[in-house]
């Protein structure tokens, strides 16, 4: 049967590439049942209690089921079976058994809704703003003054209040690893809290169809020690680095004369922007994701992008500037060297 082997080939070739292009340029690809924060800890482990109870309950089922119809199937000439219809003692069993059941699942789940709720108080706390765009993540930093995208830096052992804002469609902030998910809607103060002891880069997602791009809305949170999350703020603080090399500053002149300035912002005098289209730029270079998380940050990435962006995430707001290979290649190097 060539077909049916062909189709099997092809088949697993393709659910092959899905996985390697949905995990593509991330070490550590997401996973629900292997959580890194509390909160996911608390969710996966309501997923296992609910899975073990279920299965138990399965089990038993389907073993007195099966064992019912092999023990009393009809036979030739066999006696009519005991009836059992009005048995108080069964009736009261198999009411009173799932009850209890479900009332352990019904307490356990409001037990874990309560605790992904309740931020807890008297521990190290910061807060970030996560904005939601069509289609990328904006992350404000409040009391440190910082703006970025497409990368949530955060210190391990201190609780990340994160205030949910959108004002365009509902998007879903979620990080697989840390926490499960909660929606972003216009006109409604949203938050989550997250907290992680584990450093590491952790992918995150919107998970609520927001349009053509939503599968293309990805980020990164960065749990790192508090002396790297400190280099880090006081890094993103300063005004962009001034180009040096002869390209980067030819760079420089194109973003200010090209339309680049009418969405995007580099803060060279470090004054933060009020209002923003597409990401501030101020210090793009030490960013590892661009274009909403859908490519690594380097200068071949950045160069494809940069030449059509409309080619690599079709509807977005950036469109493409017919740049010219010499412009492209200013850009790149102006913008790498914001770091
Ligand atoms: Cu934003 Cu889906």
């Amino acid at each position: 049967m060539p077909f049916r082997s062909n189709v099997n080939k092809y088949g697993a070739a393709l659910a092959v590439l899905l996985c390697a292009a949905a995990l593509g340029a991330w070490a550590h690809p997401p996973n629900i049942l292997n959580p890194h924060g509390y909160v996911a800890l608390a969710e996966s482990n309501l997923f296992w209690f609910i899975l073990i109870i279920a299965t138990t309950v399965f089990v038993l089922v389907m073993s007195f089921f099966v064992y019912s119809i092999i023990r009393f199937r009809a036979r030739p000439g066999a006696p009519e079976p005991v009836q059992r219809h009005g048995n108080s003692a069964l009736e009261l069993a198999w009411t009173i058994v799932p009850t209890v059941v479900l009332m352990g699942v019904l307490g356990t789940t409001i037990y874990t809704l309560l605790y992904a709720i309740q931020q807890p108080t008297n521990v190290p706390t910061i807060t970030v703003d996560a904005i939601g765009h069509q289609w990328w993540w904006e992350f404000k930093y409040p009391n440190a003054n910082v703006t970025t995208a497409d990368e949530l830096h955060v210190p391990i052992n201190t609780v990340i209040h994160v205030n949910l804002i959108s004002d365009n469609v509902i998007h879903s902030f979620w990080i697989p690893d840390l926490a499960g998910k909660t929606d972003v809607i216009p006109g409604h103060d949203n938050y989550m809290w997250f907290k992680s002891d584990t450093p590491g880069a952790y992918r995150g997602e919107c998970s609520e169809f927001c349009g053509t791009q939503h599968a293309n809305m990805n980020f990164e949170v960065v749990v790192e020690s508090q002396s790297a999350y400190d280099a880090w703020v006081a890094n993103q603080q300063l005004p962009a680095a001034t180009p040096t090399s002869a390209l980067a500053i030819q760079g420089a002149a194109l973003f200010a004369s090209k339309t680049c300035i009418g969405c995007h912002v580099i803060n060279v005098k470090g004054v933060p922007a009020s209002h923003l289209i597409g990401p501030n730029l101020t210090h793009f270079g030490s960013r590892q994701l661009i274009a909403g998380g859908v490519l690594d940050n380097n200068p071949q990435n950045l160069a494809t992008y940069l030449r059509n962006p409309q080619a690599v995430k079709n509807g977005i707001d950036m469109p493409d500037l017919n740049l010219t290979q010499s412009e492209i290649d200013a850009l790149v190097a102006y913008l790498d060297s914001l770091k």
